[in-house]
């Protein structure tokens, strides 16, 4: 559910960190803000479940809703993305997984997600115009065993060092990513469908703004001299509890509000 979609539905009290997706505008690069009520991620083995499902939401909101954009991703192999490399071998997993994605017992609405997706598409031909070793620098992988660069030989604008961020202790901050690559031939469209998943989306945000804005000596991401964000947006995905008694959901969440605030 978007910021707005909750603002007419719900009111308050309103998830914590719930609020329209954030643009990053970089010197070169942009991460635009594209904004929409109701986000469905489907996912399945077999694609006719995940179209069937969708008709079947679309025919439920006719009338109602209007599709704003949809797409149709696909594993590639071992999981590559269309530019070649293994997409989510960092992920969490098991209980750091769970609790990189979901609120705790303590937060108004325990159980629930924060994610974020943009729809990037990529250069294809200027990609593979670099050889392997600087499309492995760019990434911080190698490309075909998908093993992590020593340190030393990292560059300061890989992806991966640029979105591994950590706490004031010192701990990994973690989102758990779910990204499909998507394309067409015919129009010449080769892309990733950014979705990451976070119990606090400061998390994602931070990536997001050293991805675009660069840090640590790194004018921005390489990835993003081959990859163009296309939309972006942050929504909140609510526990089944909630969804299946929205009402008893917001009172607990009001009770727990009042608990530790009651000003
Ligand atoms: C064009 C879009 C993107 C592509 C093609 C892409 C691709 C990749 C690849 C190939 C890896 C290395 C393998 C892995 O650990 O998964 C990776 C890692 C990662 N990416 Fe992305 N990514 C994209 C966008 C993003 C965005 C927008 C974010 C965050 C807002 C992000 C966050 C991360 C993180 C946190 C890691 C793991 C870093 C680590 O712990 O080593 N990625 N991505």
């Amino acid at each position: 559910m978007g910021s707005d979609f909750w603002d007419a539905a719900y009111g308050t009290p309103k998830p914590g960190q719930l609020h329209p997706f954030r643009a990053v505008r970089g010197a070169k690069h942009s991460a635009p803000a594209t904004p929409g009520d109701l986000l469905f991620h489907l996912r399945a083995r077999r694609q006719d479940l995940c179209f069937e499902l969708a008709h079947r939401i679309a025919d439920a909101f006719a009338g109602l809703a209007a599709v704003e954009d949809e797409v149709h991703g696909f594993r590639y192999f071992d999981e590559r993305d269309l530019l070649g490399f293994v997409d989510g071998t960092e992920n969490p997993a098991g209980a750091v997984a769970e609790a990189a994605a979901l609120t705790g017992a303590n937060d108004p609405f325990p159980g629930s997600s924060y994610v974020v997706v943009q729809r990037y598409t990529h250069d294809l031909s200027a990609w593979r115009g670099l050889s392997v070793e600087a499309q492995e620098a760019a990434v911080g992988r190698t490309k075909l065993e998908d093993l992590e660069l020593p340190d030393e030989a990292k560059a300061p604008d890989a992806h991966i060092v640029l979105n591994v961020v950590e706490d004031a202790d010192g701990r990994e901050r973690k989102i758990l990513r779910d990204n499909m690559p998507f394309g067409s031939l015919k129009d010449g469209t080769f892309g990733t469908y950014f979705i990451g998943y976070a119990a606090d989306v400061s998390t994602t945000e931070l990536m997001l703004e050293r991805m675009f804005t660069g840090a640590d000596g790194a004018a921005h991401d390489r990835l993003l001299d081959f990859s163009t964000a296309h939309t972006g947006g942050l929504f909140f995905v609510p526990s089944q509890t909630f969804l299946d008694d929205p009402a008893a959901g917001l009172q607990a969440a009001a009770a727990e509000v009042q608990a530790t605030d009651p000003a």
